[in-house]
């Protein structure tokens, strides 16, 4: 008997892809990379196998009329017309909870990265620079005052993790969190004014596109640094590239980018920028969990059970 069809929107991570392979006959890209091929298959399609990054739009939904599933490996689902999906009745699920302690490792690793100069340090040991006098000084990370913009699940645990630096915290969501006991503030601007190093940690999407825009890094201020592990599209990249350039503020550290895996020249040449290739959740274990998490909810999906960790749009649908 012949395996049902998915359709995998994105390259997929090798975890997720195998867990599928043996359940699934998986069409990589087909929508994209075959078109006649995906006409004729595109009817038998019963689940789609997305990414964080990766595009699902209603178009290509609306020609997927026994899609059950759309299961996205990752938290983020910013990608998916969520609208659509639930307009014609297909959930979506994403990965929460089980890379929130890796992203928050990441970030503090940028925070740590960019004010103690770390990539900076190792080339100039590597390149004999050291010989010729030492490295200009960092800024001290223990006891300074961080902003977090997002204060979710990884906000939380970005926040735990600058607590046992001594630093103070403060951060800004939609919400205030009465249980949490750091400072609320209304407005990314006012948080700002009260950072030395502001971290933005909420989704993707049009709600939070730049976000951080110049008013922000303004505020931010010459000695303030900006830690990016959220969306490129939360950061206006180009007036983060111009608040750099001008000295406007100190440095970034940038997971996350407006066109990724393209990152402008001008970032790239910034000595005070640390730069990653969105790898915020990219170690072994956690993908693992990921690609668990997310093959157990395509299956859930598929076979018409209770699903795992569907997008909180779909829970709300469900409870009327
Ligand atoms: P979450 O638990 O849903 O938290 C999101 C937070 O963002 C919430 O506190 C929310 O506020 C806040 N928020 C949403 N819209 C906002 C707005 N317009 N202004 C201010 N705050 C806003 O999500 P999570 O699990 O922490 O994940 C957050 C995001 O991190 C993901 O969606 C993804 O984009 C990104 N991420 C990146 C990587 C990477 O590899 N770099 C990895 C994983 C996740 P309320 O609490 O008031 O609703
Ligand atoms: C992943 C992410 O890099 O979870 C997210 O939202 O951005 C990351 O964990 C991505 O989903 C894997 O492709």
């Amino acid at each position: 008997m012949s395996k049902p069809d998915v359709l995998a929107a994105a390259k997929l991570h090798p975890f997720y892809r195998q867990a599928l392979d043996a359940h699934y006959t998986v069409h990589d890209r087909t929508h994209e990379l075959d078109p006649a091929a995906f006409a004729q298959i595109a009817p038998r399609i019963v689940g789609v196998a997305a990414t964080g990054e990766s595009l699902v739009p209603g178009s290509l939904l609306e020609r997927l009329p026994s899609a059950r599933v759309v299961s996205v490996f990752g938290v983020g689902y910013d990608g998916v017309d969520v609208a659509a999906a639930l307009r014609l009745g297909v959930p979506v699920t994403h990965t929460p909870g089980v890379l929130s302690d890796d992203v928050a490792d990441l970030a503090m690793a940028l925070v740590l990265s960019v004010a103690r100069q770390v990539p900076q340090a190792d080339a100039f040991v590597r390149a004999g620079r050291w010989l010729d006098g030492p490295l200009p000084l960092g800024r001290k990370v223990s006891g300074a005052r961080m902003g977090i913009v997002g204060m979710g699940r990884i906000g939380q645990a970005i926040a735990t993790r600058a607590q046992a630096f001594g630093m103070s915290i403060a951060y800004t969501a939609r919400t205030a969190k009465g249980d949490l006991p750091y400072r609320f503030l209304p407005d990314s601007v006012s948080l700002a004014a009260e950072s030395d190093f502001l971290v933005a940690i909420t989704p993707g999407g049009a709600a939070t596109r730049h976000l951080i825009d110049a008013s922000v890094l303004a505020a931010l201020g010459p000695q303030g640094f900006l830690i990016n592990v959220a969306r490129g599209s939360v950061v206006d990249e180009q007036a983060l590239i111009e608040a750099l350039s001008q000295g406007r503020i100190a440095g970034a550290g940038l997971d996350v980018f407006a066109d990724e895996p393209r990152v402008p020249d001008a970032l790239r040449s910034m000595p005070q920028v640390v730069l990653t290739p969105h790898m915020a959740s990219a170690t072994a274990q956690t993908r693992q969990a990921m690609a668990d998490l997310a093959f157990a909810n395509i299956q859930a999906g598929i076979e018409g059970r209770a699903l795992h960790t569907p997008v909180p749009e779909w829970t709300a649908k469900a409870q009327g």
